[in-house]
């Protein structure tokens, strides 16, 4: 946990929480979980800075140029420096979104693609990796599936793995991990909606 981040309130370590939300829509169930996501954080005592991709309107797309200068760590920050350093200075990490194409929506896959950089989210010396980001511990994913969770699995479930492998890979060697889905949201209900969202609420206060 970064020093500066932590304040104690009573006797639990209080920490700087980064939400990267993606859905374009104020009154989606998304949205809900994101307003409910920052509300839980706040009440908790945490430190929450909150990035809405869509309303920020973060431009998700590599560019040759950024291409070019991916892998030159000398530089290859310099377009998106104030995400970095914002991800630098997290202790915790939680991202909600809807799956889209069994994925991130484009927006958040295309923030991954411009800001988790060589010599930011990983090192490469001699050919071996380690993790960039070892200054957070905690990520937690909150999403929504259209899909029943048995069509997932036999796909692979690629958000499932992208949200908890592929995240720990790149945090802190002893992170902790939680993936909290709402599946089948085609043929869910206002009882089965609320009840996810006492577990998101339930999971935020414990993380
Ligand atoms: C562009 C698009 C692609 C989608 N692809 C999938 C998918 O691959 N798998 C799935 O389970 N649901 C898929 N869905 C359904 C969404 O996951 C579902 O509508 C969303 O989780 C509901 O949350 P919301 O009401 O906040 O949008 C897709 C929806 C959209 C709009």
């Amino acid at each position: 946990m970064s020093q500066d981040a932590v304040r104690i309130k009573g006797n639990a370590p209080v920490m700087k929480v980064h939400v990267i939300y993606a859905h374009p829509l104020e009154d989606s169930f998304n949205a809900a979980l994101h307003t409910l996501c920052v509300s839980t954080l706040q009440a908790a005592g945490h430190e929450v800075d909150d990035l809405d991709l869509y309303r920020e309107g973060f431009d998700p797309v590599l560019s040759a140029q950024d291409r070019i200068e991916y892998h030159d760590t000398a530089i290859n920050q310099r377009r998106v420096a104030g995400y970095v350093r914002r991800l630098q200075s997290a202790d915790a990490l939680v991202l909600c979104h809807p799956v889209w194409n069994f994925g991130w929506p484009a927006i958040l896959k295309g923030y991954l693609d411009r800001v988790f950089l060589p010599d930011v989210s990983f090192r490469l010396v001699d050919g071996k990796l380690s993790p960039g980001f070892t200054n957070i511990r905690k990520v937690m994913t909150v999403t929504t599936y259209g899909s029943p969770r048995h069509r997932a699995f036999i796909l692979g479930d690629p958000p499932r793995k992208n949200g908890t492998r592929f995240l720990r890979a790149v945090m802190n060697r002893r992170v902790g991990v939680d993936y909290l889905a709402l599946y089948n949201m085609n043929n869910t209900t206002p009882a089965s909606r609320e009840a996810f969202k006492t577990r998101v609420a339930k999971a935020l206060r414990r993380l």
